[in-house]
């Protein structure tokens, strides 16, 4: 598919107003997107776990105004409170989406959105809120357009979401998402997310997340500019590479649930994204000291006891445990007594593997 074919045909018949409401879920890339070319399409492929308890849920309102424009008029609350803060991020979506959804302009919208993580926790809701929002969106142009086949819904939900945030194309399905042209991978683009299309060993369906949240402060470099500072990086074309490679990689890997090799290809990963951000130009570091504690203690404890959890970081500080079910327990209790203190005011959060985003 290209960018055309989510431009909308024939004039539907828009509805005067309705009330849609969408939860979306968080993912964890496990080979990282980091780098992008203009459009919000991605200098690499990249592959994630969808999360289940880490989510967005949104609700829009639309109402028809007298006198349509280009781009909808909106208000937007978190929480139940007016976030004027958010207002230049929504506009600036409305603008990229306006040619795939150009009926938006005779709307007047009030989003009201809500994270079931805490704001304050340094987790990225970028991912999750636009998802959540275009899913809104797209469930609008499906009350005008009401032959709309249920793949396209799913593929132009996370299009538009990709020009909200990249990694929020993949935050429609569940389970593994891939996002990104990669020859091997029959059906990927790097216009929207798909689900993971090759076999997936049982062990990687309900694998967990534990986010420990080393710092739940902002962070001093948006996700947004480390993407830039890809461009002209000296070791650029080695990570997109890497990266590919990684993708390629990770397939058998799945497929037959090997764990040691799925930890040494993600915490690998994880280094490979912090080590871009530390030889780009200007360089930066969001690595924490408590975050290379939890590292140090993870190794320790994976090589002393062989239980089979690793790490893998995103743009920030806090650190993402992933581990099997079955070693729920043993996990819970070496994260009590090692790695707690660590965490900011002690806090954590459990997730683990989810099947993608719901109607509400
Ligand atoms: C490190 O999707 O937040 O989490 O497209 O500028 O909104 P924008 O960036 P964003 O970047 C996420 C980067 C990452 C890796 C990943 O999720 O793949």
């Amino acid at each position: 598919m290209t960018e055309k074919d989510f431009i909308p045909g024939k004039a539907g018949t828009l509805p005067e107003k309705g009330t849609i409401s969408w939860q979306a879920p968080s993912n964890i890339a496990l080979v990282k997107y980091w780098g992008k070319r203009p459009g919000q399409l991605p200098t690499n492929p990249s592959v994630s776990f969808t999360l289940d308890t880490s989510a967005t849920r949104t609700t829009v309102k639309y109402r028809r105004v007298a006198t349509p424009s280009g781009v909808p008029t909106f208000q937007i609350f978190l929480d139940g409170v007016e976030a004027p803060h958010f207002a230049d991020k929504i506009s600036t979506f409305f603008e990229r989406i306006s040619i795939y959804q150009p009926f938006l302009g005779a709307y007047k919208l009030e989003i009201r959105t809500e994270n079931t993580f805490p704001h304050s926790s340094g987790i990225a809701s970028s991912a999750s809120g636009m998802a959540a929002l275009s899913l809104c969106l797209m469930d609008l142009e499906r009350a005008i357009y009401p032959d709309l086949k249920e793949e396209l819904f799913k593929k132009k939900a996370s299009f538009l979401a990709r020009l909200g945030s990249g990694s929020a194309a993949r935050s429609i399905e569940g389970g593994l998402v891939e996002w990104g042209r990669q020859e091997s991978i029959p059906g990927s683009s790097d216009l929207y997310g798909i689900p993971y299309p090759f076999e997936v060993h049982s062990i990687f369906r309900s694998f967990q997340d534990t986010i420990l949240l080393v710092d739940k402060g902002e962070k001093q470099v948006s996700s947004t500019v480390g993407h830039g500072l890809m461009q002209g990086h000296p070791f650029a074309d080695s990570r997109f590479d890497q990266a590919r490679q990684h993708l390629d990689g990770l397939r058998p890997v799945l497929q037959e649930g090997d764990l040691p090799a799925f930890i040494s290809l993600v915490e690998s990963e994880a280094l490979s994204l912090h080590a871009m951000m530390m030889s780009s130009n200007p360089y930066f570091i969001l690595m924490k000291p408590g975050t290379l504690e939890i590292i140090n203690s993870i190794w320790a404890y994976r090589r002393e006891t062989g239980t089979p959890v690793c790490f893998t970081l995103d743009a920030g500080a806090n650190v993402h445990l992933l581990y099997p079910e079955e070693n729920k327990e043993v996990v819970s209790a070496f994260i009590q007594e090692e790695l707690l203190s660590y965490c900011q005011d002690g806090q954590y959060l459990k997730d683990q593997v989810g099947s993608g985003a719901l109607r509400l």
